[in-house]
């Protein structure tokens, strides 16, 4: 795996990358970074090119203005698939990831031959949901990343990891670290402006794969069935032992999933 950066429209990307052939760009969770892909892009079927990028504001990727809405962070993801130059991606995204993921499709589906939406939602948020948000962001601004990782540790992990494998928290948190307060405001206002892609779902004519780990508390299955109910082309898997980060808790089974599902599509 190596790093580089990648000028994507009007901001530089940090972006991994792995392997070589048709590409996969996989899209990161709040508040983590594309380091949180680190055992797919180590782990890449044959034939397939692993790009994951910092989104603008996380790790080292800056642009001169803010991104405040998804749709500023999906014109980036499209701006560097369009630099990769190598014809229509297959975009992975979990969480806030899909979230982006699902604005692309939006904006431009013939560059996306295929949808990984992984511990994700179409709904926005609700009311309540958005408040909290907003008392969020008061906190990163008085209290910095730490203490909002600090109060969202507790729901990205499954129960089985948090007691089986206590290190994956030490080690999310750390990756959080990474990200300056500013980003993670400016994130928490897309996260709460973000549209209701529910009505997307039937327009999504890619195939497309839904995963989620049983024991995900923030995205849980029942939200992952909605997606896949709503998208004609969907196939639908449940990560046992796994919570909100699906491919993080159980690397083994998520690339095995995502493995068999990139065989079934056509070269
Ligand atoms: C994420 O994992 O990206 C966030 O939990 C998404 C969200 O809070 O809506």
């Amino acid at each position: 795996m190596h790093v580089r950066e990648v000028a994507a429209g009007s901001v530089t990307l940090s972006v991994a990358e792995a392997g070589e052939g048709a590409p996969i760009v996989f899209l990161h969770a709040f508040p983590l970074t594309a380091r949180m892909w680190s055992a797919q892009l180590d782990a890449l079927p044959a034939g397939w090119r692993g790009v994951a990028p910092d989104l603008r504001g996380f790790g080292r990727s800056r642009g001169a203005v803010p991104a405040r809405h998804v749709a500023d962070h999906a014109e980036d993801v499209l701006a560097l698939v369009a630099a990769l130059d190598a014809g229509p991606v297959v975009l992975a995204g979990l969480s806030m990831g899909g979230y982006i993921a699902l604005e692309c499709w939006r904006r431009r589906p013939s560059s996306i031959r295929g949808l990984v939406l992984a511990d994700t939602r179409a709904d926005a948020d609700t009311a309540d949901a958005a408040a909290t948000r907003v008392a969020m962001q008061g906190r990163a601004v008085r209290e910095g990343t730490a203490a909002v990782i600090d109060a969202m540790l507790p729901k990205l992990l499954g129960a089985t990891s948090r007691t089986a494998n206590p290190h994956l928290a030490v080690q999310v948190r750390e990756w959080a670290m990474a990200n300056g307060a500013d980003g993670v405001v400016d994130a928490l206002e897309a996260l709460r402006t973000r549209p209701d892609s529910r009505v997307t779902l039937a327009s999504i004519t890619c195939p497309t794969l839904v995963i989620v780990g049983e024991e995900d508390l923030i995205t849980p299955p029942s939200l992952a069935a909605v997606i896949a109910d709503g998208v004609t082309t969907a196939a639908l898997t449940r990560i046992p032992g796994a919570g909100h980060l699906a491919n993080v808790e159980q690397p083994a089974a998520f690339n095995a999933t995502l493995a068999r599902w990139l065989h079934t599509l056509t070269p």
